[in-house]
């Protein structure tokens, strides 16, 4: 059954465990994170972007996750729309049956621009009222991320406009949200940070103080890949070129979901292990042709990287723990508040 967000991330809070929230474009992505989490018995979400929107057509998407949903009837799964840039954005994805939108704010509808607070605000409110009335859950997003080269980003370290304690404060009592994503120094894409990162790029005492001043709110960290060092030797060993990097290691990541971080998004690690599998296969069959030959180990290298994530973040085990409740019922509550 496709589950509102909240429910999830509530259950998460309780047990103090974190989500992996993995993007996907296709049907072997969303096969590769459903086969994983029935693996470690986990709860799920699926999110995809704008550009796997319109990449796989809204359509096509929305009845792989209908498929997924009625193949795995006992793992509770979230389809969320990540980085919807404008109130339309969001909109759609409701009437199409997504149980959670992300309405990124902190850029203007271009997905690079920073907003300003009032505009971020005043949009998410929009999306918070319209989510609410249908049982969808609203993540929003106070502080702006840096790079540019997957994704959304205003480009830059990522330190320019770190989340500020107060600020996300009263940004979740105006907007109502029910999780926020705030900015500690991370980027999207695989070239995060120069070296491992240390508290001067990686800004895990501003996600303590965040956590203190808002403990009971739901936080999410984007920009969470690890990049391990073997994907990307994979992709280099079979012709590959990807410079030296480093991504968020897995321990902070479990420092933040110690301190009230419950949403954890990863696509560049997944993007890794696909393409080295791929690139292996090309490199040392290359008389292959069928799709099916790369496709399969390319799903494989996929699951595994997500049921070791779905282990690190502690939601294995999580899956059976209580009963999906229908969206009709979230929103009746909603609107008893
Ligand atoms: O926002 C970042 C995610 O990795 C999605 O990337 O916009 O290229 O689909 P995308
Ligand atoms: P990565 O590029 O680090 O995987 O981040 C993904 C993300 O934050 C999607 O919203
Ligand atoms: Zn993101």
């Amino acid at each position: 059954m496709l589950v509102a967000m909240r429910q999830l991330l509530d259950e998460a809070a309780k047990g103090g465990y974190g989500v992996g929230a993995f993007n996907v474009n296709n049907m072997e992505q969303i096969q590769a994170i459903m086969e994983a989490a029935r693996e470690t018995c986990s709860p799920v979400i699926v999110q995809a972007s704008r550009g796997a929107r319109s990449y796989a057509q809204d359509r096509y998407l929305y009845h792989l996750m209908l498929a997924a949903a009625e193949l795995y009837p006992d793992l509770p799964t979230v389809l969320h729309l990540d980085h919807g840039n404008s109130y339309e954005t969001c909109k759609s994805a409701i009437d199409m049956g997504f149980t959670s939108v992300m309405m990124d704010g902190s850029l203007m509808p271009d997905g690079k621009t920073p907003s300003t607070f009032e505009y971020n605000v005043d949009v998410t409110q929009k999306v918070v009222a319209a989510a609410h009335a249908k049982g969808v859950t609203v993540e929003g997003e106070i502080g702006v991320l840096g790079g540019i080269e997957d994704g959304h980003g205003a480009g830059g370290t990522g330190l320019e406009h770190v989340t500020d304690p107060e600020q996300a404060a009263k940004f979740v009592e105006l907007t109502g949200v029910d999780a926020l994503a705030i900015a500690i120094g991370t980027s999207h894409g695989a070239y995060k940070f120069s070296h491992k990162p240390d508290g001067a790029v990686l800004k895990m005492d501003r996600l303590i103080e965040i956590h203190n001043r808002l403990p009971k709110v739901h936080l999410v960290m984007h920009g969470s890949s690890s990049v391990p060092k073997e994907l990307q030797d994979i992709i280099n060993q079979y012709g590959g070129k990807l410079r030296p990097t480093w991504g968020v290691p897995v321990e902070e990541i479990q420092l933040g979901i110690r301190n009230g971080v419950r949403k954890v998004n990863v696509d560049t690690d997944n993007r890794l292990a696909m393409t080295g599998a791929i690139r292996k296969v090309l490199f040392e069959t290359p008389e292959k042709f069928d799709p099916r030959d790369y496709l399969k180990p390319a799903r494989e290298a996929m699951k595994q990287v997500v049921a070791q994530r779905m282990t690190q973040f502690g939601q294995a085990g999580h899956a059976a723990d209580y009963q999906p409740i229908p969206l009709a019922v979230v929103a009746a509550r909603y609107a008893a508040q």
